[in-house]
This record gives C-alpha cells, sequence and structure tokens, in this order.
C-alpha cells in the first residue's frame, strides 16, 4: 500500500467554467510533484455541466439592472450538492469562494486548510455568484489581495499553493517551511550563493565564516532590519506578540 492509499489524501475539488486551467501550474515544481506522489488529489467539474436549460446557460443578467452577468444559484446548488453528496461525512472540507470581497488569505489562513481533509472552491467568473448562493452554502469568501483579477481560478491556484506546500512531505524537508516569510512572523532574511565574487560584489563575510551561531544572529538580525523596513505593520504585530509572550511567562 502506498503512503497515500494508508492516510486520508487531502483534496482538492474544484467547480469552474474553466476546467482545462488545472493543473496549470499546478502541476509543476513542488505542488506538482507531490500531486503525482498522490500527497494531495484534485479533481475539476464543469459548473455548465450542472445547467439544465437547452443553452446550458450558467449566468443571468443582474436583478435590479446594470452591468455584467451574474452566477445562477440554481446552478451553482447543483454543483455544490453533487460534490457534498460525494464527499465522506467524516471530511472536514473548507467551502471557499475565491472573491476581491473576502477575508484576506495570510500565513495563518493557509496552515489552518492544509489541517482540513481538503477544500471544495467555487470559481466565479462575470460579476460573480448569485449572494444566496454564497449565504445558503455558506462559502467562505477568501481575496488574495486588494485587486481584482478575472475569475477566480487564478486565486484558487494560488490559494491551493499556498495550503499544498504545508502538507506533510511535499517540501524536502518538512521543516522546511518553519522558515519562510510570515511564518516566524517576519519576512525572511536574505539569501546568496556561488559564486562568491559576482561583479566584484560579495555576500556578508559572516555567511562564509561556517559559525553557525554568528550566522543565526547575523540572519534573525536581518529579518527584523527587512520587516521594520519594508512592513512596519507586520513588525509592530510581531513587537506586540513578543510583548504578550513575555508578560505570559512572568
Ligand atoms: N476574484 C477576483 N479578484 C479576486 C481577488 N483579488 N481575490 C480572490 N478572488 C478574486
Amino acid at each position: 500500500m502506498t503512503q497515500a492509499m494508508a492516510s486520508k489524501v487531502w483534496a482538492a475539488h474544484l467547480l469552474t467554467l474553466f476546467p482545462e486551467m488545472f493543473p496549470g501550474p499546478l502541476g509543476h515544481s513542488l505542488a506538482g510533484r507531490g500531486l503525482k506522489k498522490q500527497l494531495w488529489s484534485l479533481d475539476c467539474h464543469n459548473i455548465r455541466d450542472f445547467a439544465t436549460d437547452k443553452h446550458a446557460n450558467v449566468d443571468a443578467p443582474p436583478f435590479g439592472g446594470g452591468h455584467g452577468m451574474v452566477m445562477r444559484p440554481d446552478v451553482i446548488g447543483r454543483a455544490i450538492e453533487h460534490l457534498q453528496d460525494s464527499l465522506p461525512d467524516s471530511h472536514d472540507t473548507a467551502f471557499v469562494y475565491p472573491s476581491p470581497r473576502g477575508r484576506l488569505l495570510d500565513q495563518k489562513m493557509a496552515r489552518q486548510l492544509s489541517q482540513k481533509d481538503g477544500m471544495v472552491i467555487v470559481c466565479g467568473r462575470y460579476e460573480g455568484l448569485d449572494q444566496r448562493a454564497i449565504e445558503h452554502y455558506q462559502l467562505e469568501e477568501v481575496s488574495i489581495g486588494d485587486y481584482v483579477l478575472s475569475g477566480g481560478e487564478q486565486a484558487a491556484m494560488v490559494i491551493l499553493d499556498a495550503v499544498v506546500r504545508l502538507l506533510p512531505g511535499v517540501m524536502g524537508k518538512e521543516i522546511s517551511h518553519l522558515e519562510d516569510s510570515f511564518e516566524t512572523g517576519l519576512l525572511e532574511h536574505h539569501h546568496y550563493t556561488q559564486p562568491r565574487d559576482w561583479k566584484g560584489l560579495e555576500p556578508p563575510e559572516i555567511l562564509l565564516s561556517g559559525h553557525h551561531q554568528n550566522i543565526a544572529k547575523w540572519r534573525a538580525e536581518n529579518a527584523r532590519d527587512i520587516t521594520a523596513s519594508r512592513r512596519p505593520d507586520l513588525m509592530a504585530a510581531y513587537m506586540a506578540k513578543k510583548h504578550l509572550d513575555t508578560e505570559d511567562k512572568d
């Protein structure tokens, strides 16, 4: 029995009008290797397959007028219910709707999603989903940033990439993501590699010293300096948490 069969495989289910966009970038590199090794699974369903009229319509003009089209709740509802029926009752699955109006994706959310059994992602197009479907199925709206994409598929890829790299076995060394930006609350330190002299530029001397303790100290300071200058908001949150942790210990 393979490792993937022995334990539950983290499962991504996508509802999309463009299933051919997947796995796309998720079929390469870390996520792609994980997919091939069955450390996670991806299945796509075409929302149009759940339309029932002869033109296979999935959208309609908004009530109240205005531009664009809105995705019909009856069509998306059939698609979601089809998935719900196919999921084991014991599975803890997140139902996510990528949307610029959603909660901003961060590392904490990615980690929480990776600890579930999987995710259903409903990809919107046009002006998005009828609000009744969002509320009826309690879809969690997740934004990947304060800008508007042309569809939920691109956002779904970003969300999935952030999540699947955290699944056990997907990264070479299981601990390697612990030093990533945001995992510590700070941005990551600078990195340097060969050649030692490039265009007359040398890496910081300390990194060539072989003194692991001093290197770790330099990296920690470097991470703090970078965070303070680039993301004062993160630095303030880091300092506040540190202060609380110290108080807890006292
Ligand atoms: N769909 C369109 N724009 C988006 C965004 N910024 N985040 C998530 N989904 C989206």
